[in-house]
């Protein structure tokens, strides 16, 4: 017998008609934009996988909560629907929201991280380690070795090496330690998932030095997706148990509600203390909005709470996912490297081994992905050299392990179909990959180069 093959568990109410561009035109704005996709104008790229954050589609019972949004000022019916379903699904008394995951980063860490404060974590996220370093803290990773061989296929290459974090925490002592982040999936090391096993443990850690655990929460959903398909013992469970136990042994989370709550702009803190919600309620007040809005209008909130539920059921968790496999596999099928398996959100290209001839200081990931929207109209993102910027004392390059990039499948967004296009543009320039020449940079800002730097053609 055959396996069932999947489908979405969801059909098409609306749709948005999108331009294509020929290859020429497309040559012609790659050209004005100086080489550096986030220049482009989005009506200009056709299948945009720069990223799977705010650019989801909301289902219709998402719409019609936003119709029962309360834009009262304080205590809105909405804010106190969202911080039910936040307590109920995820078990958090205390919830402070922000306009993003970032906000809920810096509200956080104005009220916990100091001067000379040490951060472990797996991988930090740019933003993470950006609200971490401007406090002159240092976000250390503990991440398991195994992350970084992109070849190797394990089920949970997220999780944190508890011998590097003990380590971590003998060297630096608990004082300087005002918590651990878990990021659930891991997004810098390829979307990668992190295992219950590993939660527990690094929360065992964690609570025996009396350490908070917070959880980087994204993508906590595909995370426990892949719990349940990856882990002894959570087969029979559902997403909403496997959630719950996840949470279970945190301390806190932040959440950029645009990924797994759906929505196109949000994100939370939660907690269990109440001391330290009382400590993120003065930053939220000053820099998001009071503590029932925080930066979100009520129809936000309650988009945000339907969001969370939708994102917490198997189905379409299941065709999800399984669309990011797909392409995957087609891409893996044609002999093109990537990160293995397959992330959560996205799929990583290996630019190192896709370019063997074009060194990394000439940004071989950047070159695939204005190469990918000359071929098919397909936006990617950079995550290698550039991203990883100069180091901020000697101003020298700083080559990542890996030269990536990445293709972030938006949710509910895009068709099998249109993964085929992407497939068919990579096949492209396999093709012809001895051809191509790497970038050099015309301008750089100081920080976050990647967003405004332009490049000419070597
Ligand atoms: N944490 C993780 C793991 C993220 O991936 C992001 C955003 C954030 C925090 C910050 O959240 O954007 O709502 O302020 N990631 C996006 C991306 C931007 O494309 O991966 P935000």
């Amino acid at each position: 017998m055959t396996k069932q093959p999947y489908a979405e568990p969801w059909r098409i109410k609306m749709v948005e008609p999108v331009k294509i561009l020929t290859r020429e035109e497309r040559l012609a704005k790659i050209q004005e934009a100086e080489y550096n996709l986030f220049n482009l104008a989005a009506e200009d790229v056709y299948i945009d996988l720069l990223t799977d954050s705010g650019t989801g589609a909301m289902s219709d019972r998402q719409w019609s909560a936003m119709m029962l949004g309360d834009e009262s000022y304080a205590g809105s019916r909405s804010f106190l629907r969202m911080k039910k379903t936040i307590t109920e699904l995820l078990g958090f008394p205390h919830v402070v929201p922000t306009h993003q995951g970032r906000a809920a980063e810096n509200v956080l860490f104005s009220a916990t991280i100091k001067a000379g404060d040490i951060v472990p974590g797996n991988a930090h996220f740019d933003t993470t380690k950006g609200h971490i370093e401007f406090r002159q803290a240092i976000p250390v990773d503990c991440t398991v070795d195994e992350a970084a061989d992109p070849n190797l296929e394990l089920p949970f290459k997220g999780n944190i090496d508890t011998r590097k974090l003990e380590a971590c925490i003998a060297k630096y002592g608990v004082d300087k330690i005002p918590m651990v982040i878990h990021t659930v999936t891991c997004n810098t090391g390829g979307g990668q998932p992190v295992s219950m096993e590993n939660i527990k443990a690094v929360s065992a850690v964690c609570h025996k030095h009396s350490i908070p655990l917070i959880f980087d929460s994204a993508r906590f959903a595909e995370n426990a997706y892949f719990i349940k398909t990856r882990e002894a013992g959570y087969e029979d469970k559902s997403i909403k148990e496997i959630v719950k136990e996840m949470f279970s042994y945190a301390d806190g989370m932040t959440m950029s509600a645009k990924k797994d709550a759906i929505i196109n702009i949000g994100g939370f803190i939660a907690l269990k203390s109440l001391e330290t919600y009382r400590k993120c309620a003065t930053f939220n007040i000053m820099f998001e909005g009071y503590l029932t809005y925080g930066g979100m209008s009520g129809r936000d909130m309650d988009a945000l709470a339907a969001g969370l539920m939708e994102s917490t059921e198997y189905d379409y968790l299941h065709a999800r996912i399984s669309q990011v496999k797909y392409l995957g596999d087609k891409i893996t099928e044609l002999g093109i490297p990537i990160v293995k398996p397959a992330g959560g959100h996205a799929v990583y290209v290996d630019a190192k081994a896709f370019f063997p001839q074009i060194p990394q200081i000439q940004y071989p990931a950047q070159v695939l992905g204005v190469a990918l929207y000359v071929e098919a109209g397909v936006r990617g993102v950079e995550i290698g050299t550039v991203l990883a910027d100069r180091d901020p004392v000697t101003r020298e390059e700083r080559p990542p392990k890996m030269e990536l990039l990445r293709l972030a499948i938006p949710r509910r967004v895009y068709t099998n179909n249109h993964m085929d296009v992407v497939v068919w543009g990579l096949q492209q320039i396999w093709a012809k990959r001895e051809s191509y020449k790497g970038l050099k940079i015309k301008y750089e800002a100081p920080i976050m180069r990647h967003f405004t730097s332009t490049f000419e053609q070597l």
